[in-house]
Protein backbone atom coordinates (compact mmCIF):
# COMPACT_ATOMS: atom_id res chain seq x y z
CA UNK A 1 0.00 0.00 0.00
CA UNK A 2 1.38 2.79 -0.94
CA UNK A 3 0.90 6.36 0.83
CA UNK A 4 -1.08 8.16 -1.92
CA UNK A 5 -3.90 5.12 -1.66
CA UNK A 6 -7.08 6.26 -2.65
CA UNK A 7 -8.60 3.11 -2.68
CA UNK A 8 -8.37 2.58 -6.45
CA UNK A 9 -10.87 5.57 -7.36
CA UNK A 10 -9.81 7.16 -10.59
CA UNK A 11 -8.54 10.60 -9.92
CA UNK A 12 -10.99 13.00 -11.59
CA UNK A 13 -8.87 16.24 -12.37
CA UNK A 14 -7.97 17.87 -9.06
CA UNK A 15 -6.12 21.68 -9.86
CA UNK A 16 -4.67 23.63 -6.53
CA UNK A 17 -7.70 25.18 -5.75
CA UNK A 18 -10.46 22.11 -5.86
CA UNK A 19 -9.97 19.12 -3.97
CA UNK A 20 -11.78 16.08 -4.81
CA UNK A 21 -11.66 13.01 -1.97
CA UNK A 22 -13.73 9.58 -2.06
CA UNK A 23 -16.79 10.46 0.68
CA UNK A 24 -15.21 10.37 4.35
CA UNK A 25 -16.17 9.11 7.22
CA UNK A 26 -16.34 10.35 10.98
CA UNK A 27 -14.98 7.51 13.11
CA UNK A 28 -15.43 9.39 16.10
CA UNK A 29 -18.38 11.80 17.12
CA UNK A 30 -20.79 12.74 19.87
CA UNK A 31 -24.34 13.10 19.22
CA UNK A 32 -25.46 13.57 22.34
CA UNK A 33 -29.24 13.71 22.66
CA UNK A 34 -32.98 15.79 22.38
CA UNK A 35 -32.78 19.23 21.27
CA UNK A 36 -28.28 19.29 20.85
CA UNK A 37 -29.05 15.21 18.73
CA UNK A 38 -31.18 17.54 16.38
CA UNK A 39 -28.20 20.30 16.26
CA UNK A 40 -25.10 17.82 15.86
CA UNK A 41 -26.47 15.26 13.73
CA UNK A 42 -26.90 17.16 10.64
CA UNK A 43 -23.73 19.01 10.98
CA UNK A 44 -21.52 15.58 10.61
CA UNK A 45 -24.43 14.16 7.80
CA UNK A 46 -23.28 17.29 5.73
CA UNK A 47 -19.48 16.11 5.40
CA UNK A 48 -19.73 12.74 6.18
CA UNK A 49 -21.30 9.20 4.98
CA UNK A 50 -20.77 7.31 8.33
CA UNK A 51 -19.76 8.03 11.84
CA UNK A 52 -19.22 6.15 14.71
CA UNK A 53 -21.68 7.22 17.33
CA UNK A 54 -19.98 7.73 20.93
CA UNK A 55 -22.55 6.11 23.81
CA UNK A 56 -21.76 8.30 26.56
CA UNK A 57 -25.51 9.36 27.07
CA UNK A 58 -26.40 9.68 30.10
CA UNK A 59 -28.08 6.78 30.87
CA UNK A 60 -25.36 5.21 28.66
CA UNK A 61 -25.92 3.17 26.20
CA UNK A 62 -25.00 -0.46 27.36
CA UNK A 63 -27.56 -2.40 25.64
CA UNK A 64 -29.17 -3.30 21.99
CA UNK A 65 -32.58 -1.90 22.60
CA UNK A 66 -30.95 1.63 23.52
CA UNK A 67 -28.75 1.11 20.97
CA UNK A 68 -31.31 0.59 18.50
CA UNK A 69 -33.39 3.54 20.25
CA UNK A 70 -30.48 6.10 19.60
CA UNK A 71 -29.56 4.97 16.01
CA UNK A 72 -33.49 5.87 15.00
CA UNK A 73 -33.71 8.97 16.94
CA UNK A 74 -30.77 10.00 15.08
CA UNK A 75 -31.78 9.41 11.73
CA UNK A 76 -35.41 11.12 12.82
CA UNK A 77 -33.36 14.03 13.85
CA UNK A 78 -31.49 14.28 9.95
CA UNK A 79 -33.24 16.30 7.13
CA UNK A 80 -35.37 13.64 5.14
CA UNK A 81 -32.83 13.94 1.99
CA UNK A 82 -29.87 12.90 4.41
CA UNK A 83 -27.36 10.34 2.89
CA UNK A 84 -25.48 8.95 6.43
CA UNK A 85 -25.24 6.34 8.46
CA UNK A 86 -24.98 6.17 11.92
CA UNK A 87 -22.59 3.67 13.22
CA UNK A 88 -23.43 3.01 16.99
CA UNK A 89 -20.90 1.94 20.25
CA UNK A 90 -21.48 -0.07 23.15
CA UNK A 91 -20.50 1.65 26.55
CA UNK A 92 -18.84 -1.23 28.79
CA UNK A 93 -19.14 -0.95 32.17
CA UNK A 94 -18.25 -3.44 35.10
CA UNK A 95 -20.90 -5.16 34.77
CA UNK A 96 -21.60 -5.63 31.02
CA UNK A 97 -22.57 -8.86 29.54
CA UNK A 98 -20.58 -10.09 26.74
CA UNK A 99 -23.70 -12.10 25.44
CA UNK A 100 -25.32 -8.31 24.76
CA UNK A 101 -22.74 -7.40 22.82
CA UNK A 102 -22.27 -10.45 21.19
CA UNK A 103 -25.86 -10.38 19.84
CA UNK A 104 -25.52 -6.22 19.19
CA UNK A 105 -22.39 -6.93 16.87
CA UNK A 106 -24.03 -9.88 14.76
CA UNK A 107 -27.40 -8.61 14.41
CA UNK A 108 -25.47 -5.53 12.94
CA UNK A 109 -26.74 -2.73 15.88
CA UNK A 110 -23.40 -2.47 17.30
CA UNK A 111 -20.48 -1.55 15.31
CA UNK A 112 -17.58 -1.63 18.28
CA UNK A 113 -17.50 -1.47 21.85
CA UNK A 114 -16.15 1.86 23.96
CA UNK A 115 -14.36 1.65 27.01
CA UNK A 116 -14.07 4.69 29.06
CA UNK A 117 -11.95 4.28 32.22
CA UNK A 118 -14.75 5.82 35.36
CA UNK A 119 -14.05 9.29 36.15
CA UNK A 120 -12.07 9.79 32.53
CA UNK A 121 -14.06 12.15 30.85
CA UNK A 122 -17.72 13.62 30.20
CA UNK A 123 -20.45 10.88 31.46
CA UNK A 124 -18.15 8.28 32.33
CA UNK A 125 -18.93 8.11 35.45
CA UNK A 126 -20.82 4.28 34.89
CA UNK A 127 -17.39 3.12 32.42
CA UNK A 128 -14.92 0.59 33.99
CA UNK A 129 -13.41 0.99 36.95
CA UNK A 130 -10.49 -1.58 36.41
CA UNK A 131 -9.73 -3.35 32.69
CA UNK A 132 -9.51 -6.60 34.33
CA UNK A 133 -13.29 -6.35 34.97
CA UNK A 134 -14.37 -6.88 31.35
CA UNK A 135 -11.81 -9.41 30.69
CA UNK A 136 -14.30 -11.81 29.07
CA UNK A 137 -15.97 -8.81 27.30
CA UNK A 138 -12.74 -8.61 25.63
CA UNK A 139 -12.19 -12.22 24.59
CA UNK A 140 -15.28 -12.41 23.24
CA UNK A 141 -14.75 -9.45 20.82
CA UNK A 142 -11.76 -11.08 20.00
CA UNK A 143 -13.30 -14.00 19.30
CA UNK A 144 -15.89 -11.84 17.14
CA UNK A 145 -13.91 -9.92 15.68
CA UNK A 146 -15.34 -6.63 16.86
CA UNK A 147 -13.44 -3.82 17.61
CA UNK A 148 -12.62 -2.20 21.01
CA UNK A 149 -12.30 2.07 20.84
CA UNK A 150 -10.49 3.22 23.36
CA UNK A 151 -10.43 6.39 25.70
CA UNK A 152 -6.85 6.07 26.74
CA UNK A 153 -6.31 8.23 29.79
CA UNK A 154 -5.70 7.06 33.38
CA UNK A 155 -7.77 8.25 36.10
CA UNK A 156 -6.03 8.09 39.01
CA UNK A 157 -5.66 11.66 40.55
CA UNK A 158 -1.71 10.89 41.34
CA UNK A 159 -0.93 11.40 37.85
CA UNK A 160 -0.75 14.40 36.38
CA UNK A 161 -2.91 15.02 33.83
CA UNK A 162 -0.70 15.71 31.12
CA UNK A 163 0.94 12.41 31.68
CA UNK A 164 -2.28 10.57 31.71
CA UNK A 165 -2.35 9.28 28.37
CA UNK A 166 1.31 7.77 28.18
CA UNK A 167 0.90 6.11 31.33
CA UNK A 168 -2.08 4.54 30.22
CA UNK A 169 -0.27 3.30 27.14
CA UNK A 170 2.03 1.50 29.83
CA UNK A 171 -0.03 0.13 32.07
CA UNK A 172 -3.72 -0.50 30.52
CA UNK A 173 -3.13 -0.83 26.27
CA UNK A 174 -0.02 -2.94 26.63
CA UNK A 175 -1.47 -5.71 28.82
CA UNK A 176 -4.67 -5.90 26.90
CA UNK A 177 -2.77 -6.51 23.57
CA UNK A 178 -0.52 -9.02 25.23
CA UNK A 179 -3.02 -11.70 26.15
CA UNK A 180 -5.39 -10.27 23.28
CA UNK A 181 -3.12 -10.02 19.96
CA UNK A 182 -6.28 -10.51 18.12
CA UNK A 183 -8.28 -7.92 19.07
CA UNK A 184 -8.97 -5.02 17.02
CA UNK A 185 -8.27 -1.81 19.27
CA UNK A 186 -8.59 2.03 18.20
CA UNK A 187 -6.89 4.08 20.31
CA UNK A 188 -8.83 7.03 20.02
CA UNK A 189 -8.21 11.15 19.71
CA UNK A 190 -4.44 10.56 20.78
CA UNK A 191 -2.53 13.36 21.76
CA UNK A 192 1.39 12.43 22.35
CA UNK A 193 4.35 11.86 20.49
CA UNK A 194 4.11 8.33 22.51
CA UNK A 195 0.86 6.91 21.28
CA UNK A 196 2.17 8.02 17.94
CA UNK A 197 5.03 5.79 18.36
CA UNK A 198 3.20 3.17 20.52
CA UNK A 199 0.61 2.86 17.77
CA UNK A 200 3.14 2.84 15.08
CA UNK A 201 4.86 0.09 16.81
CA UNK A 202 2.40 -2.24 17.60
CA UNK A 203 0.79 -5.06 14.84
CA UNK A 204 -2.01 -4.06 12.53
CA UNK A 205 -4.31 -5.03 14.96
CA UNK A 206 -3.96 -1.58 17.07
CA UNK A 207 -4.90 2.05 15.32
CA UNK A 208 -5.63 5.62 16.64
CA UNK A 209 -7.81 8.00 15.39
CA UNK A 210 -6.56 11.88 15.28
CA UNK A 211 -9.01 14.63 16.04
CA UNK A 212 -8.85 17.93 13.53
CA UNK A 213 -8.34 20.06 16.87
CA UNK A 214 -5.14 18.20 18.29
CA UNK A 215 -3.36 19.04 14.58
CA UNK A 216 -3.84 22.40 15.88
CA UNK A 217 -4.03 23.37 19.16
CA UNK A 218 -1.40 22.95 21.74
CA UNK A 219 -1.70 23.27 25.58
CA UNK A 220 -0.53 26.97 25.19
CA UNK A 221 -3.95 27.41 23.55
CA UNK A 222 -5.93 26.89 26.89
CA UNK A 223 -4.41 30.53 28.31
CA UNK A 224 -3.87 32.36 25.17
CA UNK A 225 -4.30 35.83 26.64
CA UNK A 226 -6.55 34.58 29.30
CA UNK A 227 -8.28 31.25 30.30
CA UNK A 228 -10.07 29.38 27.49
CA UNK A 229 -12.63 26.96 27.51
CA UNK A 230 -13.76 26.49 24.18
CA UNK A 231 -9.80 24.87 23.39
CA UNK A 232 -10.22 22.69 26.27
CA UNK A 233 -10.79 19.01 25.60
CA UNK A 234 -10.30 15.61 27.01
CA UNK A 235 -7.44 14.44 26.37
CA UNK A 236 -6.36 18.22 27.11
CA UNK A 237 -3.58 19.40 24.04
CA UNK A 238 0.11 19.10 25.08
CA UNK A 239 2.83 19.84 24.44
CA UNK A 240 3.93 21.73 21.06
CA UNK A 241 6.11 18.53 20.26
CA UNK A 242 3.05 16.35 20.66
CA UNK A 243 1.09 18.31 18.17
CA UNK A 244 3.98 18.42 15.81
CA UNK A 245 4.27 14.29 15.98
CA UNK A 246 0.49 13.95 15.58
CA UNK A 247 0.65 16.33 12.76
CA UNK A 248 3.11 13.98 11.34
CA UNK A 249 1.57 10.93 12.07
CA UNK A 250 -2.00 11.88 10.60
CA UNK A 251 0.19 13.24 7.10
CA UNK A 252 2.59 10.43 6.69
CA UNK A 253 -0.11 8.13 4.77
CA UNK A 254 0.29 5.52 7.86
CA UNK A 255 -2.97 3.96 7.57
CA UNK A 256 -3.09 3.21 11.43
CA UNK A 257 -3.80 6.93 11.73
CA UNK A 258 -7.58 7.65 10.95
CA UNK A 259 -10.18 10.55 10.75
CA UNK A 260 -11.75 10.97 13.94
CA UNK A 261 -12.64 14.37 14.84
CA UNK A 262 -14.27 13.93 18.50
CA UNK A 263 -16.60 16.85 17.70
CA UNK A 264 -18.50 16.99 21.07
CA UNK A 265 -20.54 20.12 21.34
CA UNK A 266 -21.73 21.55 24.62
CA UNK A 267 -23.62 24.75 25.46
CA UNK A 268 -21.66 28.03 25.53
CA UNK A 269 -22.75 28.60 28.82
CA UNK A 270 -21.29 24.99 30.42
CA UNK A 271 -18.03 25.51 28.65
CA UNK A 272 -17.58 29.21 30.02
CA UNK A 273 -18.24 28.33 33.45
CA UNK A 274 -16.35 27.79 36.74
CA UNK A 275 -16.20 24.72 35.96
CA UNK A 276 -16.15 24.02 32.34
CA UNK A 277 -17.16 21.02 30.54
CA UNK A 278 -14.46 19.48 27.93
CA UNK A 279 -15.02 19.23 24.06
CA UNK A 280 -14.56 20.61 21.12
CA UNK A 281 -17.66 21.05 18.15
CA UNK A 282 -15.62 20.94 15.10
CA UNK A 283 -18.54 19.23 12.64
CA UNK A 284 -19.39 22.42 11.14
CA UNK A 285 -15.59 22.71 9.33
CA UNK A 286 -13.81 19.39 10.09
CA UNK A 287 -13.18 18.68 6.94
CA UNK A 288 -11.75 22.20 5.90
CA UNK A 289 -9.74 22.49 9.14
CA UNK A 290 -8.56 19.11 8.47
CA UNK A 291 -7.45 20.07 4.91
CA UNK A 292 -5.75 23.16 5.97
CA UNK A 293 -3.13 21.56 8.25
CA UNK A 294 -2.68 19.16 5.44
CA UNK A 295 -2.03 21.66 3.41
CA UNK A 296 0.33 23.54 5.41
CA UNK A 297 2.11 20.32 5.83
CA UNK A 298 2.28 19.77 2.02
CA UNK A 299 0.32 16.48 2.34
CA UNK A 300 -3.13 17.63 0.40
CA UNK A 301 -2.35 14.31 -1.58
CA UNK A 302 -2.54 12.10 1.56
CA UNK A 303 -5.48 13.43 3.25
CA UNK A 304 -8.07 10.63 1.00
CA UNK A 305 -6.27 8.28 2.53
CA UNK A 306 -6.70 9.77 6.33
CA UNK A 307 -10.13 10.97 5.83
CA UNK A 308 -11.58 8.17 3.56
CA UNK A 309 -9.73 5.03 3.17
CA UNK A 310 -7.54 4.23 6.04
CA UNK A 311 -10.68 4.05 8.60
CA UNK A 312 -12.98 1.49 6.59
CA UNK A 313 -10.30 -0.46 5.70
CA UNK A 314 -9.25 -1.27 9.75
CA UNK A 315 -13.40 -1.71 10.49
CA UNK A 316 -13.22 -4.16 7.68
CA UNK A 317 -16.43 -1.95 6.20
CA UNK A 318 -16.50 -0.69 2.18
CA UNK A 319 -15.01 2.56 1.39
CA UNK A 320 -17.87 4.89 0.01
CA UNK A 321 -18.25 5.46 -3.65
CA UNK A 322 -19.94 9.17 -3.48
CA UNK A 323 -16.86 11.62 -3.44
CA UNK A 324 -16.54 15.35 -1.53
CA UNK A 325 -15.50 18.69 -3.00
CA UNK A 326 -13.44 21.31 -0.99
CA UNK A 327 -12.58 24.39 -2.70
CA UNK A 328 -10.31 27.06 -1.76
CA UNK A 329 -11.83 29.68 -0.82
CA UNK A 330 -12.12 31.77 2.55
CA UNK A 331 -14.67 31.06 4.95
CA UNK A 332 -15.33 32.78 8.63
CA UNK A 333 -16.06 30.26 11.05
CA UNK A 334 -19.70 32.12 12.89
CA UNK A 335 -18.70 32.90 16.44
CA UNK A 336 -21.71 31.48 17.60
CA UNK A 337 -24.10 28.75 15.84
CA UNK A 338 -27.41 28.07 17.07
CA UNK A 339 -30.29 25.80 17.05
CA UNK A 340 -33.96 25.00 18.88
CA UNK A 341 -32.71 25.84 22.56
CA UNK A 342 -29.15 25.17 21.50
CA UNK A 343 -26.30 27.70 21.41
CA UNK A 344 -22.69 26.52 20.59
CA UNK A 345 -19.30 27.80 19.97
CA UNK A 346 -17.85 26.16 17.13
CA UNK A 347 -14.12 24.95 16.68
CA UNK A 348 -12.16 27.60 14.95
CA UNK A 349 -15.05 30.45 16.20
CA UNK A 350 -13.97 33.85 14.12
CA UNK A 351 -10.89 32.75 12.27
CA UNK A 352 -10.90 32.11 8.69
CA UNK A 353 -10.54 29.31 6.92
CA UNK A 354 -8.87 28.49 3.63
CA UNK A 355 -10.74 26.08 2.49
CA UNK A 356 -14.20 25.73 2.25
CA UNK A 357 -16.43 22.28 1.67
CA UNK A 358 -18.48 22.34 -1.77
CA UNK A 359 -20.93 19.39 -1.63
CA UNK A 360 -21.05 15.88 -1.79
CA UNK A 361 -20.72 13.72 -4.86
CA UNK A 362 -23.95 14.57 -7.07
CA UNK A 363 -25.05 17.16 -4.67
CA UNK A 364 -25.33 20.86 -6.36
CA UNK A 365 -21.67 22.37 -5.67
CA UNK A 366 -22.99 25.62 -3.63
CA UNK A 367 -22.91 24.92 -0.22
CA UNK A 368 -22.73 28.31 1.76
CA UNK A 369 -21.19 26.77 4.86
CA UNK A 370 -22.32 26.41 7.84
CA UNK A 371 -25.19 28.74 9.82
C1 LIG B 1 -16.17 14.21 25.12
C2 LIG B 1 -17.60 14.59 25.43
O1 LIG B 1 -17.87 15.76 25.71
O2 LIG B 1 -18.49 13.72 25.37
N1 LIG B 1 -15.31 15.29 25.54
C3 LIG B 1 -14.08 15.55 25.10
O3 LIG B 1 -13.43 16.45 25.63
N2 LIG B 1 -13.55 14.90 24.10
C4 LIG B 1 -15.83 12.91 25.76
C5 LIG B 1 -14.55 12.34 25.27
O4 LIG B 1 -14.44 11.89 24.13
O5 LIG B 1 -13.58 12.33 26.05
ZN1 LIG C 1 -14.99 11.46 22.33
Amino acid sequence: MNSHDNGGRDLPRDDDDILVLRQPDDWHVHFRDGAMLAFAAEHTARQFARAIVMPNLVPPVTTVAAAAAYRTRILEALPADHRFVPLMTAYLTDEIDPAEIAAGFRDGVFTACKLYPAGATTNSAAGVTDVRRIWPVLERMQAIGMPLLVHGEVVSPDIDIFDREAVFLETVLAPVLADFPGLKVVLEHITTEDSVRFVAAAGANLAATITAHHLRLDRNALFEGGLRPHAYCLPVAKRRRHKEALRKAATSGDPKFFLGTDSAPHQKHEKESACGCAGIFSAPTALESYAQTFDEEGALDRLEAFASVSGPRFYGLPLNEGTVTLRRAPQQVPELMTGDGVRVVPFHATETLAWRFAGRGGQATDDNGPS
